[in-house]
């Protein structure tokens, strides 16, 4: 399994926003190949800051998912006027050897 982190930090006010965003996200992602789920979180106390989990099969499910059309339609309902802490975003890939 592969595990995608990403993460951002929201620079404006709008927090509330984003994580209603990601409440109603447009489940588009759960009928890709190889996409075994995901979780959206915020560590305790830094609501400010968003983490997203997303768990794949392999390395190529998620590549091919990120290249893809299916990547831009999911973040087409962003909220407009959206700010994040410049340099605060990243996405690293995880290999799980063991649980
Ligand atoms: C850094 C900039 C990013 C922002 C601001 C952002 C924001 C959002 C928001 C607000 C949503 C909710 C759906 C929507 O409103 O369109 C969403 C969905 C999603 N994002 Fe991102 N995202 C970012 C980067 C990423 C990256 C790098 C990944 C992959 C590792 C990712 C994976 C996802 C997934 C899997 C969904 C759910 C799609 C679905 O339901 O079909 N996002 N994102």
């Amino acid at each position: 399994m592969i595990i995608a982190l990403s993460r951002f930090t929201i620079a404006n006010d709008m927090t509330d926003e984003v994580r209603a965003a990601f409440r109603r996200r447009p489940h588009l992602v759960d009928e890709v190949s190889g996409f075994l789920g995901m979780e959206v979180m915020s560590p305790v106390g830094t609501p400010a800051e968003i983490w997203l989990v997303t768990r794949w099969r392999d390395e190529q499910s998620y590549r091919s998912w990120h290249h893809g059309h299916a990547y831009h339609e999911s973040h087409t309902g962003i909220p407009k006027g959206l700010k994040l802490v410049p340099g605060s975003t990243e996405v690293r890939l995880f290999e799980v050897f063991a649980d």
